[in-house]
This record gives C-alpha cells, sequence and structure tokens, in this order.
C-alpha cells in the first residue's frame, strides 16, 4: 500500500474523489469474493475479511450518499444464480441480515426497533434467539401440503432449482400433513453439514484422489448444487427451518409460534431456539450458546435475533438487504497468539506430502488447538513461516485452525526459512511435484513416488493391487486386506505370493490352529485363487502397480506397445534417465500416453524402492504378454481412428470394442492409420486418410469387419 492510496485512508479522512475510487476498489472485490463464495463454493477470504469490506464500503456510503451508485453491492445480496440449474423467482425476496458484534449494538438494534415502532419504555418487546447455522439458505415452497420446489437464494430475487436434490434430503418432508398447514407455505431455512458427515465427506475426497472441501459450508453448497441428485443423495445435509416466504395464511402470531407449528408439522427447527424478553436475555442466550459452541456439532457463526410478534415483523419491514426486525450477533473471528513448536510432514493415503504446524496448545474460541495446517510448501515459504515463530492463529467457519499471520519481530535469532523435504519422511522414497505437460504449471501438493513400499500408502496400494481389474484375487477383499495389514501378514504386494509358504493364516507356534475367521477349506480356497494369478498378463500387472495417471487404457497401451515384460522394464528404466534419453521419446510419442503419464511412470521406475518390489513380484509370477485371444480378430494389431459422429456407438464405446478386438486406437491419422471409421460430419481427417490411401469405412462397414 503506498501513500495517498485510498484503501489505506481512515474513512473520515477519505475525500470525494478518494471515496469515489474506494467505492469501485470495495465494489469489485466485494463482487468477486461473492463470485467465489455463491457460485463456485471456494472462498478465498475468511467471512471475517469479507464482513470488513462490506463493514467500510457501508460506512463509506453513509459518509457520502451521492455516491451510491445503482449497482453498489449494498443494494444486492449474493451473486446471480449460475447457468447449470434452472432459476425459481423468489415471491419474496431471500434477503440477509445486518450484522452486530458486541452489547452496545446490540442495544442500539432493540432501541431502533422500539422508535420504529413508537414503543413505550414500558412495553414489551419479546424477540427469539437461536443460533446462526453456517450453511445455505433455501426456499421450500408447499403446496396443499406437498413439496413442489426448492430455490437456493441466488441473488436474493431469484434462485437457482434445486428441487431433484433436496428431495434427497431426510430431515425435509416431501409432505407436511396437519389440518392447519396453509394451502401455500414457502419454508425458508438453512441446509448445513454436520462436522461428522464433513470429515467423512473428505476422507471420501481423498480416497477418490479428489480434492477436499475447505468447511462443511463449502462441502454443504457443493453437495446440494451437484447436477446428478444420486450424488447429493450421498452426502448426508441436514436442515434447520426458520422462517417463512410466500404464504397463505399462518396459524401462529408470534416467531416462537411458528417454530412450535415447525416442529408439529415435521419440520426441523434448532433445540437450542430461546424466547428473551430483553438484552440481558438476548446476551445470556448469546454467551451459552458461544460456550457449547464445540458441542453442537456443526458450525455456527453467531446468532440471529428476531422480533416475536410477526405483526411488529410485518411493520418493521425492510432497509435495503436486511430486515430491521431481525439481526445477526456474530462472533468475533477467534484468533489467538502461539507458537509453532514444530512442523510435521504427514503423507496421505494417495501420497500427498502435507506440512502440518504443532503448536503450543493454545485456547481458541473455547478449543484447545495444538496444530494447524500449512496447506503446502508454497504457502509455507509465501508467509515465510519458520520453526519457532509467533504466529497468530484463527478457528473461522473452518474447522482445521490456519496461520493468518507471522510476527517476525518475535522471530528468534538464527532462525532459517523452512525446508521443505524432498524425500518421503516416511519411506525415505523421492517425493515430486507433478507439471502439467501442456501448461508448464507445477502442482502445489508434492507426492511420495514409493507407493508400493510406503507404510502410509501400502494398504491403500495392495487394495488396488488385488482389485478386479488388476490381479482380481476375490479372497483378498478390502476387510481381509485390511485385516492382514494390520497385523503384519501382508506389507507389500510381494507377500500376498508368500502367505502360503509362510503359513502365514496359522497362530504362530505349533498350535497349527488358524486365525479368526479362517479354517482351513477357506484357506485352501484362498490360496488356490492367489496361485491361480501366478500368471497375469502384463496390462494388468502395470495396471496393478497403482502408478499415478495409469489407469486400465494407458496400461493396455503400455502393454500392447512393448509387447514383452522385460521390454517394458528396459524401456522404463531408460526413459527414467531424463526426458532427453531415447526411451523417453519413445514413451511420449505412444498414442494416448501424454507427459503425465509419462512422467509419472518415470517418476515411479526412477524409484529404487519399487523396481525391488518389483523385482521380488517377478520372482513369485510370471507376466504374460497381452491376452492374445484377440489375435485372429481383423483388426488385431492395426491401428484404427475413429472420426466424426458415430451413431449406433459413442465413440468411447467404438474405441474400447477396437482396443479389445487387439487394434491400437489414435486419434489423429498418420502415415501408420491402418483404417479410419467415419461418422457424419467427418472434414479434415477423412481428406487426410483419402490423401494417404487409408481404407476408409463407415459404421456400419465397422460392424460388418468386426462382426458384432
Ligand atoms: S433468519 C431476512 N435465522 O444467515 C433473513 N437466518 O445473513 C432472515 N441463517 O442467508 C434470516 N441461520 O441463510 C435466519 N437461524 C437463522 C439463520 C439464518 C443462518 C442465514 C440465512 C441468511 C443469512 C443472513
Amino acid at each position: 500500500m503506498s501513500i495517498g492510496d485510498p484503501a489505506a485512508i481512515e474513512v473520515d479522512k477519505l475525500d470525494v474523489e478518494e471515496a469515489k475510487l474506494e467505492l469501485a476498489r470495495l465494489g469489485s472485490a466485494i463482487a468477486h469474493h461473492d463470485r467465489l463464495y455463491y457460485q463456485q463454493d471456494a472462498p478465498e477470504i475468511s467471512d471475517a475479511a469479507y464482513d470488513a469490506l462490506r463493514l467500510r464500503l457501508q460506512a463509506i456510503e453513509k459518509r457520502f450518499p451521492a455516491l451510491i451508485g445503482e449497482d453498489s453491492p449494498s443494494l444486492k445480496i449474493g451473486a446471480a444464480p449460475s447457468r447449470q440449474f434452472s432459476s425459481i423467482r423468489h415471491g419474496v425476496p431471500m434477503l440477509s441480515l445486518a450484522n452486530v458484534f458486541d452489547a452496545e449494538e446490540v442495544a442500539e438494534f432493540l432501541r431502533r426497533i422500539r422508535r420504529f415502532l413508537k414503543l413505550q419504555e414500558a412495553d414489551r418487546l419479546e424477540l427469539t434467539a437461536e443460533p446462526k447455522i453456517d450453511g445455505l439458505s433455501i426456499g421450500l415452497r408447499y403446496e396443499h401440503g406437498a413439496l413442489v420446489t426448492a430455490a437456493t437464494r441466488g441473488d436474493g430475487y431469484e434462485g437457482e432449482d434445486v428441487t431433484a436434490n433436496i428431495m434427497a434430503v431426510d430431515d425435509i418432508p416431501h409432505r407436511i400433513g396437519a389440518a392447519d398447514v396453509p394451502d401455500l407455505l414457502e419454508v425458508r431455512g438453512e441446509i448445513y453439514m454436520t462436522h461428522a458427515a464433513f470429515a467423512a465427506l473428505n476422507r471420501r475426497q481423498d480416497e477418490s484422489e479428489a480434492k477436499p472441501f475447505a468447511n462443511p459450508r463449502n462441502a454443504a453448497a457443493g453437495s446440494l448444487r451437484q447436477l446428478d441428485p444420486a450424488v447429493t443423495a450421498e452426502r448426508p445435509l441436514r436442515f434447520f427451518a426458520y422462517g417463512f416466504g410466500d404464504a397463505d395464511q399462518l396459524p401462529c402470531k408470534t416467531q416462537w409460534a411458528l417454530y412450535a407449528a415447525f416442529r408439529r408439522w415435521g419440520l426441523p427447527v434448532n433445540p437450542q431456539a430461546r424466547l428473551c424478553s430483553c438484552a440481558e436475555d438476548l446476551l445470556n442466550a448469546y454467551r451459552h450458546i458461544e460456550a457449547i459452541r464445540a458441542q453442537l456439532g456443526y458450525d455456527i457463526d453467531g446468532l440471529v435475533y428476531k422480533l416475536n410478534r410477526l405483526d411488529f415483523q410485518a411493520r418493521a419491514g425492510f432497509v435495503s438487504r436486511s430486515p430491521r426486525w431481525a439481526v445477526a450477533h456474530k462472533f468475533p473471528a477467534e484468533t489467538a497468539i502461539t507458537l509453532i513448536r514444530d512442523i510435521e510432514i504427514q503423507v496421505g493415503r494417495t501420497g500427498a506430502l502435507t506440512p502440518v504446524a504443532r503448536l503450543e496448545p493454545v485456547t481458541v474460541g473455547g478449543v484447545v488447538v495444538a496444530s494447524a495446517t500449512l496447506h503446502n510448501e508454497d504457502e509455507i515459504a509465501r508467509k515465510d513461516i519458520r520453526l519457532g515463530d509467533t504466529v497468530a492463529i484463527r478457528r473461522a467457519g473452518d474447522v482445521i485452525p490456519q496461520i493468518i499471520a507471522v510476527e517476525t519481530d518475535k522471530r528468534p535469532d538464527g532462525s532459517a526459512p523452512f525446508v521443505f523435504p524432498v524425500r518421503c519422511p516416511v519411506c525415505g522414497s523421492q517425493a515430486a511435484r507433478e507439471s502439467d505437460g501442456r501448461t508448464g504449471r507445477v502442482d502445489v501438493v508434492r507426492r511420495c513416488t514409493g507407493g508400493l513400499i510406503c507404510a502410509a500408502q501400502r494398504l491403500e496400494r495392495c487394495k488396488h493391487f488385488v482389485s478386479r481389474h488388476a490381479f482380481d484375487i476375490e479372497g483378498l477383499g478390502r476387510k481381509h486386506m485390511a485385516n492382514f495389514y494390520e497385523n503384519g501378514l501382508i506389507e507389500s504386494p510381494v507377500d500376498i505370493f508368500t502367505l502360503e509358504r509362510r503359513d502365514a493364516l496359522k497362530i504362530p507356534g505349533d498350535s497349527g490352529q488358524y486365525r479368526r475367521g479362517w479354517q482351513e477349506k477357506s484357506v485352501k480356497k484362498l490360496f488356490a485363487e492367489i496361485n491361480a494369478r501366478r500368471v497375469i498378463a502384463l496390462d494388468r500387472f502395470i495396471y496393478a502397480l497403482g502408478i499415478r495417471h495409469v489407469g486400465e487404457t494407458t496400461a493396455r497401451r503400455l502393454a500392447r506397445f512393448y509387447g514383452g515384460t522385460d521390454d517394458f522394464l528396459k524401456a522404463m528404466s531408460g526413459a527414467s534417465m531424463g526426458e532427453e534419453s531415447k526411451d523417453f521419446e519413445t514413451l511420449v510419442g505412444i498414442d494416448g500416453i501424454g507427459c503425465v503419464a509419462a512422467e509419472s511412470l518415470t517418476r515411479f521406475f526412477r524409484e529404487p524402492h519399487n523396481r525391488s518390489v518389483i523385482e521380488g513380484l517377478l520372482a513369485e509370477i510370471e507376466v504374460v504378454p497381452v491376452e492374445t485371444a484377440a489375435q485372429g480378430s481383423p483388426v488385431s494389431g492395426k491401428t484404427v481412428v475413429f472420426t466424426g459422429k458415430l451413431e449406433r456407438m459413442s465413440r468411447e464405446e467404438a474405441k474400447a470394442t477396437a482396443e479389445n478386438l487387439g487394434a491400437l486406437t489414435a486419434s489423429s491419422i498418420s502415415k501408420k492409420t491402418d483404417l479410419v471409421v467415419v461418422g457424419p460430419g467427418a472434414g479434415s481427417k477423412l481428406r487426410k486418410a483419402r490423401e494417404l490411401g487409408v481404407t476408409v469405412l463407415d459404421e456400419s462397414g465397422w460392424f460388418d469387419l468386426v462382426g458384432t
């Protein structure tokens, strides 16, 4: 920030020109963060930092009302609905709440209401107080008791139609049947995810190598805004009802009675809701909920106070984007200062190295925190986080605390920048960062390359090794594998083939008894099954190694190209010498093998640990060239290109059929192409095929040839 930069000037000291600039800057920053939050479910800044932007904008607009433009963020809520879902117009806008942060602001909120409603000192003023759930708001439209639509908030006036997904949320009844349910009732409430469901979901994300969600709110939003409702159904979302939008005559006169009616109708209402009759009651509710916050099992970011009488709510109405009759009493961002005792590198089941700061334990918002995530090595370098540093940490919406700032003036003498390890701390293998072959961008995550021997990844790798498309050892299901792993019977895939020789399924000693759950018959069956897999095709073998970016198709392409195991292994060790090597050039030149897979293969084969596991395996099993059954087919060994719109099969299916028949498929035409199958709309490829004199068939010609 330079001197004269309006962003650095206090609101009171801004002149008109500076205020104009500052409003423009804040406006576009808020719009940017709204887009990230509402449409991409991927906020970049904390809620507190976002609130600060809005508060500054409001303060400037208050000083310079003439500068309030038509597109001021203070007149908008959220962001326009994304285009993936159809939209629903809200009969009653879905607004947001103004925030207060302390007792004085709560008192001012009450005074304002009293003034507005012209109430006397002695008049009773009841309010409800309840947790403000950190989820996403939803409007559920019930007609004659039946749930007909569900819409997200969107920009407050128009939201996304998420009806199909909401139908999969157990907390939300599809019918509410009671005599006093209004014919038309739009129930408003919050969709959220519990901490337990969030942790389980992120475990699953990790297993499938998908990006984890940053916090339960993002996870809930991402889960609700799935185009496939089946995915939503697998992610346990919860719901609390807290209000209404469009509605015929309600059978109640107060917010409190509305909650009782909701409960009667089978709609969940937060059990922490209280009825209060003065500021002190509200503050007591606030203190109580703040104290039990960590035990609630879901994220909340404050309390909401609402006028109890619905007629008062109607009279109080709205100011710009928030109701006058309700307010959010936000918790302060929970921060604390502590020391970094150690930086530990954890290795996940997929080999990702994640740095974690071990902290001098400190209480943040009622919870003792002893560690914080450091995300990745770039983040450590960016913030220049060092051992022994004094840091400010925060527990905001996120369950895992984050380091927000380093107090460099308190840094001990002689401290040095943290050096991120380039070897896996668990198994000592090389740990590398992938780069995207096309864009050259380097992945932020460093990964261990010793998947087969690394204790952090071994179990997952062993499970993959025996899975259906790899070695297909059915008797060694996930449960048995985990059990064998826990008991030290199998630590690497080689151990699978020595189980029998080691008599591993018998209890050690000479009792001759089998381990729990096993009998002679089942043990024999398992060993027979394992022995039946001692001869395996090269493509399955390559796939079984679980090398990143080497799935079944890539494995098949490699196996077909190299033919025999010796040739394959020789080529891989040659390619591992470096990108200039002839073998590497050949490898990336194989049709369908991109740079990403090629680099992943060379990283894997460069690692001595992996090579010794392969040697161990080859001493136990025989790897044979890819199944030769397809050799009799008319396209076996031929290179086939599919182009244009195919009508009887998808391009994927066409390629798979060809490959199963022993053909190699390619996407571009060259002198090596033997056959081109064209559908309508084939343009330049057809021309090129003709130029090169390559055989061209239409789709039915293809079926005639291969006989299906
Ligand atoms: S009442 C006019 N009650 O907070 C809006 N809102 O900024 C009245 N929220 O988007 C809302 N818990 O989704 C209300 N118990 C609660 C709430 C709650 C969470 C959300 C709501 C809204 C945001 C307000």
